[in-house]
Parts: C-alpha cells; structure tokens; sequence
C-alpha cells in the first residue's frame, strides 16, 4: 500500500516526496504510468487544486496525466502561463493569475500558479502546471522542489 501523508512545503517535505516518487518509479512500466502515480501522489502530499503536464506538440502544448478537474485540453506556444514557461524555458511563479496578461481560465477557483519547464537538449518537452487556491501560493524553495519533480519525470519520458 502506498502511503498518503500530508506534507508542508518545506524543504523536508519536499525531500520526502521526492523520494518517495523515486521509489514509486517502476523502470519496467511505460514513462506515463509513472507519470500518472507521481502526479497523483504531489496532489494529495501537498494537497493542490490541480497539477498536471502539458506536452509541447508543434506550435501546441496538449494535456497529458493530471490530477483535479477537467482542464484546457490545449494551449499555443507562447500563451498564457504554460505557453510562455515553455516558449522562454524559464519558470513562472505567478502570484496572482489576475495580474498575469494573457491568463488562461480553466477553473475560477485558480489565484496563484507555477509552471515548470522540462527542457532536454535545449527543447522543452513539457510544462508542470500546479495551480493554487491561495494567492501567492508559490516561491523560490517550491521552484527549486518541483523543478527536480519536473526533471525526475522528464527522465521517464525523454
Ligand atoms: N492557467 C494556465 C492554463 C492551464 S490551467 O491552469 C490548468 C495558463 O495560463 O497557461
């Protein structure tokens, strides 16, 4: 049985996910069934209101495993929050989604987000995307966490 415990954003929580995610990777199953068990597992550890990945496509970004409510399925390099981590390859800590131009709504409940890029031979491959109820939800130290999420499941895939 896989165990659920809640965590806080510490670095000590972050540390134990993290390994816990390690542990949960089954080099024998195909990369987005782990993919899928390690979003799952960052949603109810950390308790987000959604996380998920989008795939860079072409000139698009698609959804791909996620965890929480039905989500835009599809985003254009370069728009909104994911299509620009993605277009310059730089996190996004967005404070507050209102504030940010060229926000894309999924959900009314969303005040603050982080997207990550996964970048692999100067290609970014796809974006975490954790959006938050709390407005300023997300800082440096979440940055530097979910960054190594991103990378560990970017090992998986690419
Ligand atoms: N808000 C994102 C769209 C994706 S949803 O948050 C799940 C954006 O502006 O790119």
């Amino acid at each position: 049985m896989i165990q659920i415990d809640k965590i806080d954003k510490s670095k000590e929580g972050y540390e134990d996910l993290l390994n816990q995610s390690k542990n949960l990777v089954d080099p024998a199953l195909d990369g987005f069934t782990n993919i899928c068990a390690i979003l799952s597992l960052a949603k109810y550890r950390l308790d987000l209101f959604w996380v998920g990945i989008y795939i860079v496509n072409g000139n698009k970004l698609l959804l791909g495993p996620f965890q929480g409510m039905p989500a835009c399925t599809q985003i254009t390099m370069g728009k909104g929050v994911c299509g620009t981590a993605a277009s310059d390859q730089k996190i996004q800590i967005v404070p507050d989604v209102n504030e940010f131009e060229g926000y894309i709504a999924c959900h009314s409940e969303t005040r603050s987000e982080i997207v990550i890029p996964a970048v692999k031979d100067g290609k970014c491959m796809f974006v975490l995307d954790i959006d938050s109820t709390e407005a300023d939800y997300f800082n440096e130290t979440d940055a530097f966490y979910l960054q190594k999420l991103t990378d560990l499941m970017l090992n998986l895939i690419a």
